[in-house]
């Protein structure tokens, strides 16, 4: 994947023309890219699905599964956009720590309507004994059972922020791999309402390095392996999501999907063939969005000398409650100016009559959010002297974004713009009315 600020800032402009700043724009060649080399890496017949809690937005989850996806939902709300999206039940896989009886209840209405899910991935035994008790109750036996993944904790030392090491030991998630039997019993064992149909892994987000997320899918497999032998319908083994994306725009930074695949032909190889998983499963969510997405915003103020040596301090009308990531993770956004004193700049055009103001070559400059927060702050980027009204773009904003946006301080959501592969530019979501904060 290549940077394509230069090509599209144009069509970032545009929007922020159409619909106004603050504006989330997603660009649909840059999901294109990275979905090619997610599917190259995972080719069929492996399942890949989209972890829509990376972006929910409709069109942008539709941009995604058109790509040879399927979806990855944590709650019936999720469900519910991706099937706004078109994607069916049969390839949408539900997980998450947080599902509650009604999300569970309509696990079981849909297997008892003969749509099921593709699969439910259980937590803890409560959560297998609470589905268990539904099936039942609804008479769900034989064929119409629900299929059901065991989350398994590997207990490994994700290379990521703290935040996002939901694999370590100590995390709230998954299952202990001294807990699967239980797990197992607790949802009537495997003569019960459910049907029990492999192994679901998620080690982090944001991995830096393959060493844990190896050392997790060597353990899921033995895992697999052992209720496997007297259980061939315990056939899936799916190794969820967590491929990183730099944060400077350099892909080859940090290890591509290709990198983590190529680990997984000697890790089959160490088992038993007859205790292999046949059907192995993915659902990354922020490598297929994450560099394809554009916050753009407007300066509100600027301030001479308030920065860093002596440099400007720009206030932004796009901040933490647009993107919680810098301020909740201490994530680093780079900042672009897309006009500067009233003008377009043209990273990198130097074409006669064109104001040349190279990306990156100007004042060190403050960028900071609009909220009364003092955390809400985008640190400080190399940016052109900047006055009120101008546009600037946050990159790499499409995963975690839109979708961990509040509406603190009064601010309704921000609309959706997708710059479509011919440069058609779509409006997906319109702007939050003020009406709908009450
Ligand atoms: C279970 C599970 N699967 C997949 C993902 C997607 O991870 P990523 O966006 O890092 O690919 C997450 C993210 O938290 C997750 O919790």
């Amino acid at each position: 994947m290549t940077d394509r600020i230069t090509e599209i800032a144009a069509g970032l402009r545009a929007a922020a023309q159409r619909v106004g700043t603050p504006v989330y724009v997603t660009d649909v060649a840059t999901v294109d890219a990275a979905a090619a080399e997610v599917r190259a890496a995972f080719p069929d017949p492996w399942l890949r699905s989209f972890s829509v809690k990376a972006n929910d937005v409709p069109a942008v989850v539709a941009a995604v599964v058109g790509r040879g996806f399927g979806a990855n939902v944590v709650s019936r709300g999720e469900w519910t956009l991706a099937r706004r999206a078109g994607v069916p039940n049969a390839a949408t896989t539900l997980e998450g720590i947080g599902k509650s009886d009604g999300d569970l209840r309509a696990v079981v209405r849909a297997a008892a309507d003969g749509d099921p899910l593709r699969w439910t991935a259980v937590e803890s035994a409560d959560e297998a004994a609470a589905l268990a008790a539904l099936a039942r109750a609804a008479g769900l036996h034989g064929a119409s059972r629900v299929d059901v993944l065991l989350r398994l904790n590997p207990a490994v030392t994700p290379e990521t922020h703290r935040g996002l090491a939901v694999g370590a030991a100590s995390s709230k998630f998954g299952l202990a791999d001294d807990e699967i039997a239980a797990a197992i019993e607790a949802g009537g064992g495997r003569d019960g309402p459910l049907r029990w149909r492999g192994i679901h892994l998620h080690v982090g987000s944001q991995l830096a390095a393959v060493d844990a997320w190896r050392d997790a899918v060597r353990r899921a497999l033995a895992v697999g392996a052992l209720v496997r032998e007297d259980d061939p319908t315990f056939d899936t083994l799916d190794v969820g999501g967590g491929f990183p994306v730099s944060i400077e725009g350099d892909d080859d930074a940090v290890p591509r999907p290709a990198r983590f695949a190529a680990e997984l032909a000697p890790l089959l190889d160490a088992i038993p063939p007859e205790r292999r998983p046949t059907r192995l499963a993915v659902e990354p969510g922020r490598f297929l969005v994450a560099r394809a997405g554009y916050l753009v915003a407007r300066v509100l103020h600027v301030r001479d000398g308030r920065g860093p040596d002596g440099g400007p301090q720009v206030v932004l009308d796009a901040g933490m409650a647009e993107l919680i990531r810098p301020a909740l993770f201490g994530a680093r956004h780079r900042v672009v100016a897309l006009t500067a004193d009233g003008r377009p700049v043209h990273p990198g055009d130097r074409r006669a009559g064109h104001r040349v103001r190279p990306i990156g070559s100007e004042l060190p400059t403050a960028v900071e959010g609009p909220i009364c927060e003092s955390t809400d702050t985008l640190g400080v980027h190399e940016l052109p002297a900047l006055r009120r009204g101008d546009l600037v773009a946050i990159l790499d904003t499409g995963a975690y974004g839109v979708s961990m946006s509040t509406r603190y301080n009064g601010r309704p959501r921000p609309p959706q713009v997708l710059i479509e592969t011919d440069g058609r530019l779509v409006v997906a979501r319109q702007r939050g009315r003020l009406a709908s904060l009450a």
